[in-house]
């Protein structure tokens, strides 16, 4: 299942990018560079929460392919603004050369600004027409939330001034579930929202999807300091050398780990409760497990 959702998702991108990028003219490098980000792989793990959320409430995969193509043009465009060097100065990206790298910091920031529209573009242009508009309003104006100074950004600008410093955990958790739980708390509410759920469901989802924003930035900090750069196709250490207040630098990485399971846990029950299987969700967990490893 993961597979079909991730290889449907890899293919609806490139077509939106060939078809979009056509007679671009003078511009075509920013299509160059905005695709190339966006289309190196990762584990596409945004856009299999959506479809899988989208079939447990039983909405057709085709009806979500947008949505889910705008979360990962989202996280593409956060991850060239977060390599860039006036932020994260950051060389490997998803095992390659990081974006300003191989097109230079003003390219690299215009891809990232050119996604953000681009993303709600694909949802606006291409969600098929008998989901109704005030859904697509409802969603467009999730994912513009997410994208600005009340999701992303807001998570990104606490990161970036908590550098250096030694922070409370209410304000780490705050950076946590903004920088990157903002994104999957939208790729979850994205399948439930064109499958219009009641709000009490929303609800529910909603403290599933900010519990996994946070569980998985706890992942993301411990990998930083456990694997090698190979492994992580990104550089290790990172968080260390520049002095980023993490769950790891918060606690150590023994209570790290034991902060990231118990969080599984939580969520796992929390899907219990809702009466809802998922071989998908269990299988991301034990994806992430074995890399933190015991
Ligand atoms: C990396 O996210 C950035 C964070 C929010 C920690 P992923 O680990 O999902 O990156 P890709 O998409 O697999 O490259
Ligand atoms: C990710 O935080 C937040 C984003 C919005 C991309 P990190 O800075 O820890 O992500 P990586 O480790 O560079 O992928
Ligand atoms: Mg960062
Ligand atoms: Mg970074
Ligand atoms: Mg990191």
């Amino acid at each position: 299942m993961i597979e079909n959702y991730k290889n449907t998702v890899e293919k609806a991108l490139k077509d939106y990018f060939l078809e979009y990028s056509k007679n671009s003219s003078y511009s075509s490098l920013i299509w160059e560079s905005m695709s190339y980000t966006t289309l190196l792989g990762g584990k596409r793990l945004r856009a299999i929460m959506c479809f899988e959320v989208g079939r447990i409430f039983k909405v057709k995969i085709e009806d979500l392919i947008p949505c889910a193509c705008a979360l990962e043009v989202m996280h593409a465009y956060s991850l060239i603004h977060d390599d860039l060097p006036c932020m994260d100065n950051d060389d490997l990206r998803r095992q390659k050369p990081t974006n300003h790298k191989v097109f230079g910091e003003a390219i690299a920031l215009l891809a990232g600004d050119a996604l953000i529209p681009f993303g709600a573009q694909l949802i606006i242009e291409k969600t098929p027409e008998k989901i109704s508009k005030t859904t697509i309003l409802d969603i467009v104006n999730d994912y513009l939330i997410c994208a600005g100074a009340k999701g992303i950004v807001a998570g990104q600008v606490a990161d970036i001034e908590a550098e250096g410093k030694k922070i409370d955990i209410d304000n780490l958790k705050y950076i946590h579930k903004y920088k990157t739980g903002a994104l999957f708390k939208l790729a979850i509410l994205m399948g439930a929202k064109i499958a219009a759920v009641e709000s009490k469901i929303i609800d529910k989802l909603t403290v599933f999807a900010d519990n996994f924003g946070v569980l998985f930035q706890v992942y993301d900090d411990i990998i930083d300091c456990t694997l090698t750069t190979e492994e992580l196709g990104k550089t290790a250490n990172k968080d260390e050398s520049s002095k980023k207040m993490t769950y790891v630098s918060a606690y150590g990485l023994e209570e790290a780990k034991n902060i990231f399971y118990s969080l599984v846990d939580k969520n796992r029950a929390i899907l219990k409760q809702m009466n809802i299987e998922s071989k998908v969700f269990d299988d991301i967990y034990n994806m992430l497990i074995k890399k933190i490893g015991v």
